[in-house]
């Protein structure tokens, strides 16, 4: 994990810069907001998070993200009518759903568990072993994978090309031409692109109201950051190190382990190594896990304090921790105090696309 670390630091800068996506500066001028192991634990402190900075490729517009948001929640994209990307990734469950795995269209489950889309704009690589560099290119795969919406990219262009007022609004935003598969996948990335959390009750901490959080939410932060050591993983204002690491989640078939970012970099240190989760909203979105496994926040936790599960190529950051039930319930006071209050992230309902009867 270590030298993998290293290895993937430069392409993972790179390819972020590519995406054009702030990720990595922290915001420097923020106050610390706690003195405990910050310069230790990671690189970046916890705090708000910066702007959104679109890919040079793919410049947000109000009719564009208005276009992506009624593509997201539109079942048409699917081969039977059935599955939009909000089934999976539903406002109401913190942009996951209900899980432990997903189901998707004919009533087939996959293997691993939604992460949210909330917040996804600032993760370096998509999915939870990485395998693609960015929202665009992320919104294809579900269209035409068979068991989540089934469809093909060919079939998805001719249904929403057949929709007036689609065409219309692809016009407005692209331009004349043939309505493509691209453009879809761009629509909904700009849409993606405004469901971040510009407000939560750590949030108006950080920015420097001291009565935002409770005496046992601020006891929480403090264990998050030094005891706990959750800052190894969960840094900076994503909460998230954008990296793999192996937690010892014990596998569901072990004849057939998921072998999560092994699978793409084919390195013996990434066996069983899943994508730092951001904890932002994590109190909306049990189950929790790639595949769903701890039910609640308090049985994660318990987890963690017994050092994870039991796995040769266990992180090393993964060591009982003896925390006591006290800090237990204040480390999961203060994750609920990262649940999102700007209506972008906490109130999105789900919109009709146009020209479609409900
Ligand atoms: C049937 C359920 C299902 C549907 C429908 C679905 N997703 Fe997902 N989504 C998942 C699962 C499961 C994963 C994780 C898969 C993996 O990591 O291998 C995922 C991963 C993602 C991620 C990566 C998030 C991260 O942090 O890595 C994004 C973004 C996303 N989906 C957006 C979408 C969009 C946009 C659509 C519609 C075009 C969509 N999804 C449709 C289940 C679904
Ligand atoms: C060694 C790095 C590491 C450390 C230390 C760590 N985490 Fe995690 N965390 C991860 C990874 C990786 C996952 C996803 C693992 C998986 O699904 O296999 C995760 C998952 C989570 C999730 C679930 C999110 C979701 O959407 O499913 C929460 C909540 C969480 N961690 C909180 C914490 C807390 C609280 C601590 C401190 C007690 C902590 N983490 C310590 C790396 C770490």
């Amino acid at each position: 994990m270590r030298r993998s670390f290293w290895l993937m630091a430069l392409p993972i800068a790179l390819l972020a810069t590519a995406a054009g996506v702030v990720w990595g500066l922290g915001d420097q001028t923020a106050r610390p907001i706690t003195e405990v192991n910050v310069q230790v634990l990671g690189p970046q402190r916890l705090g708000p998070l910066p702007p959104v900075i679109a890919p040079p490729g793919n410049p947000p517009s109000s009719d564009k993200i208005r276009l992506g948001k009624e593509l997201y929640f539109d079942p048409r994209l699917s081969a039977d009518g059935t599955v939009s990307c909000a089934t999976c990734h539903d406002p109401a469950l913190g942009w996951s759903d209900k899980g432990p795995t997903s189901k998707g269209i004919r009533g087939q489950f996959g293997g691993r568990r939604a992460p949210p889309v909330s917040n996804a704009a600032y993760s370096p690589l998509q999915f939870w072993d990485g395998r693609s560099p960015s929202l665009e290119d992320q919104a294809k795969g579900p269209i035409q994978n068979p068991i989540e919406m089934g469809n093909s990219h060919q079939a998805m262009i001719q249904t929403v090309s057949a929709i007036d007022a689609y065409k219309e609004e692809f016009k407005a935003v692209f331009g004349e031409g043939p309505i493509t598969v691209d453009q879809v996948a761009e629509a909904i990335a700009a849409f993606e692109r405004t469901v971040v959390t510009t407000d939560s009750r750590f949030d108006r901490f950080a920015r420097g109201d001291h009565n935002a959080l409770t005496a046992q939410e601020k006891q929480g932060l403090e264990i998050f950051n030094g005891k706990a050591h959750c800052t190894s993983c969960h840094w900076g204002p994503y909460f998230s190190d954008g990296r793999f690491h192996n937690l010892g989640v014990p596998n569901q078939d072990p004849k057939n382990p998921d072998v999560g970012r092994y699978a793409i970099t084919k390195d013996p240190l990434d066996m069983g190594a899943f994508k730092t989760p951001t904890v932002r909203d994590a109190a909306r979105r049990a189950p929790y896990l790639h595949d769903g496994s701890e039910k609640t926040l308090e049985s994660l936790i318990d987890f963690y304090d017994r050092g994870g599960g039991k796995d040769p190529n266990l992180d090393p950051l993964m060591v009982p921790l003896g925390l006591s039930k006290h800090e237990k319930a204040a480390l999961v006071a203060f994750i609920k105090a990262l649940d999102s209050l700007n209506p972008e992230v906490a109130d999105v309902k789900p919109v009709t696309p146009r020209g479609l009867a409900r």
